[in-house]
């Protein structure tokens, strides 16, 4: 059996129709109930959905065997496991934002907010600008608006949220996409069905 950490949302479901073209179909997953876990013995597989930003975290602890998750969540919280494939989907930015007349003109400490406190931090500490990070949980895009903040640092995907709320872009830091990630230990123990699994979904992104 190979344990699958997929993100509720979105991206979780595009990622499943490609597990299943890939061959790791599990019918009860696409039954519409509230369910978490799903198992298909015929092929192996167990699905679980679980918080985008928590899959990181069963992964590298081996709850999971390997999970889909964004380039963000690895960024920042550098779990401890292995990257295995890009799979060119979820695909946006992580950037720096603020009001339209905002201007950086470094003379004091930057306030940042963010739910990327990690990401922020070192992207300033290697620009040696000093910041001040609020970390929030969501929204962050009124923190500016309200004057909480200078700037956010966040993901920014068709850009509507900042332009609704007239706020620019003003920084790209890192590209960001989904990334199919396993657990060390299980890499090792699963080698052969990880790797399937691996080049199988390879097969199906090209
Ligand atoms: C994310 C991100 C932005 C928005 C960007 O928020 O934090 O708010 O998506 O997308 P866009 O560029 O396509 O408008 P999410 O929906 O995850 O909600 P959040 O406010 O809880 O962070």
């Amino acid at each position: 059996m190979i344990n699958i950490a997929l993100p509720k949302g979105r991206l979780g479901e595009k990622v499943y129709q490609k597990l299943k073209n890939a061959g790791y179909a599990c019918p009860s997953i696409e039954e519409n109930n509230r369910k978490l876990i799903f198992e298909n013995e015929e092929t192996g597989v167990r699905y679980f959905w679980v918080k985008p930003s928590d899959v990181s975290i069963y992964v590298e602890r081996g709850a999971a065997d390997i999970g889909v998750c964004g380039k963000d969540i690895l960024a920042e919280y550098m779990p401890d496991v292995y990257e295995l494939l890009d799979l060119k989907t979820g695909v946006c930015r992580m950037a720096v934002a603020a009001k339209k007349e905002f201007y950086d003109n470094g003379e004091r400490t930057l306030k940042v907010a963010t739910k990327f406190v990690n990401v922020a931090k070192a992207y300033y500490a290697k620009k040696g600008r000093q910041i001040d990070v609020i970390k929030l949980n969501g929204s962050i895009e009124i923190a500016p608006i309200l004057g909480l903040s200078d700037v956010i640092v966040d993901i920014v995907e068709t850009g509507t949220t900042l332009k609704e709320n007239d706020l620019e872009v003003k920084e790209t830091i890192f590209p960001i996409s989904a990334r199919l990630i396993a657990n060390k230990a299980s890499f090792k123990f699963k080698t052969k069905e990880i790797e399937t699994l691996t080049d199988r979904l390879l097969q199906q992104l090209d």
